[in-house]
């Protein structure tokens, strides 16, 4: 861990995930604080458990005090990140001319596949993936098709190629809407992999959208690649955000990112998109990607801890639980099939990010602890729970105290 660090305002700057105490937690109003009744430790929701980051609080404060709360406008949010992303990732062919703000990844997302589908298509995911890769495409009357991750959680590449087969089969223009760093498993795909993507996606014309939502989150040990770096990529989008590791998914905005052969599709996009982001948000993300990487630093240390403070947690608490180490992310996809808990699925699709059933279920009301639920990630997730370890170490373990003794209860 990086020692303490003078912060702006001259104290010394701490791991941002201890900062704020479960009373001041409980205050919030956000979905993760609200959704269960106060006895519930809640892990599930991606948001964190952090205090703002100064530089952002300071911009948004000072918006607030010159009542800047108009339209956003301009290219600021775009060059923040242009910069963040050749000092960080050594992308120095990000042009933000082949960049246009979007009210949140989501929605980029589904702007993106009106651009470059149409409705029927096809459009490849790898389950187990974020819940709502298949409820916005599917409602956009896109078609999902799975291509599940491998045993070891990568990116299964044959998988890949019999999806892409079949959805060109299935469609006139399909899409690869891919996760990097892939939630939940917080795999961070390597080069070689995404190579090998853009090599298949041109092979069967697929275009790829890759969702590089948590693309600052990559911890230790781990590198990112963007996807527009790789070659073959020059057809493809990408869509990022501050929205997760700055913890800022109320302010919302995003960016969508086009390679250079995507240009003519991205100009394309109706203006009416760029209505959607709020300027409140494109000051807030601005502000995270241009100053926000010295807290940053600090969250990434407190996560790594973190990850490995679960480790031990789980290999105290509930030995029976098998923790694939994340990457990236603050995402941990923990195996409970061990445990035995039926796992027969409700009724109805995956896709629903609040369904509860399995292991999550038994952990919401024997240990209320509250867990994402494997099943709603789609095929390979029933039996898995994610849990959320952007929180300080008090609660984590608090929580993983209390899964073991409901495990036990089970016995
Ligand atoms: C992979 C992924 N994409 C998109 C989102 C949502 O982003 P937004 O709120 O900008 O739509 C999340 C949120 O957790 C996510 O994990």
């Amino acid at each position: 861990m990086a020692g303490p660090v003078p912060s702006a305002g001259g104290s010394p700057a701490r791991n941002p995930l201890t900062r704020l105490t479960l009373p001041e937690l409980r205050q919030r109003t956000s979905v993760k604080w609200r959704m269960h009744p106060p006895d519930v430790l809640p892990l599930w929701v991606a948001e964190m458990d952090v205090s703002l980051a100064p530089a952002v609080a300071d911009a948004l404060r000072g918006a607030i005090d010159l009542g800047d709360t108009g339209y956003a406008y301009g290219t600021a949010y775009a060059e923040a990140l242009g910069d963040f992303a050749a000092q960080r990732w050594g992308w120095n062919s990000f042009r933000v001319d082949r960049t246009t703000v979007v009210p949140d990844v989501m929605m980029g997302i589904v702007e993106v596949l009106r651009l470059v589908t149409d409705p029927g298509d096809a459009v490849v995911v790898c389950s187990p993936v974020y819940p709502p890769f298949y409820a916005f495409v599917s409602h956009a009357d896109r078609h999902v098709i799975e291509a599940p991750l491998g045993p070891d959680l990568r990116m299964d590449l044959a998988a890949l190629d019999e999806a892409f087969r079949r959805a060109r089969q299935y469609g006139r223009r399909p899409a690869f809407l891919m996760c990097n760093p892939h939630n939940p498993t917080g795999v961070v795909h390597r080069r070689d992999e995404l190579e090998a993507v853009a090599e298949l996606a041109g092979r069967h014309g697929l275009r790829v959208i890759s969702d590089e939502i948590h693309a600052p989150l990559v911890l230790p040990g781990a590198h990112f690649t963007p996807y527009l770096t790789v070659a073959g990529a020059e057809n493809a989008f990408a869509l990022i955000s501050a929205s997760k590791a700055w913890n800022l998914a109320g302010l919302k905005a995003a960016l969508a990112v086009a390679g250079p052969q995507a240009a003519a599709d991205l100009s394309r996009m109706p203006e009416e998109v760029s209505h959607g982001p709020s300027h409140l948000g494109v000051i807030a993300h601005t502000a995270a990607f241009r100053a926000g990487g010295q807290w940053l630093d600090l969250l990434l240390d407190g996560l790594d801890t973190n990850r490995t403070l679960l480790a031990a947690l789980l290999a105290k608490h509930v030995p029976a639980v098998r923790y694939h180490h994340p990457e990236g992310t603050y995402l941990a996809w923990l195996d409970c099939t061990a445990l035995g808990i039926d796992t027969e699925q409700p009724d109805g699709q995956p896709g629903v990010a609040s369904d509860v059933a399995g292991p999550a279920k038994v952990f919401l009301d024997r240990a209320r602890v509250a867990l994402s639920s494997g099943h709603v990630f789609g095929t390979g997730g029933a039996g898995f729970v994610r849990l959320n370890f952007a929180t300080s170490p008090e609660i984590l373990t608090d929580a993983v105290t209390r899964m073991g003794r409901a495990v036990e209860s089970m016995m």
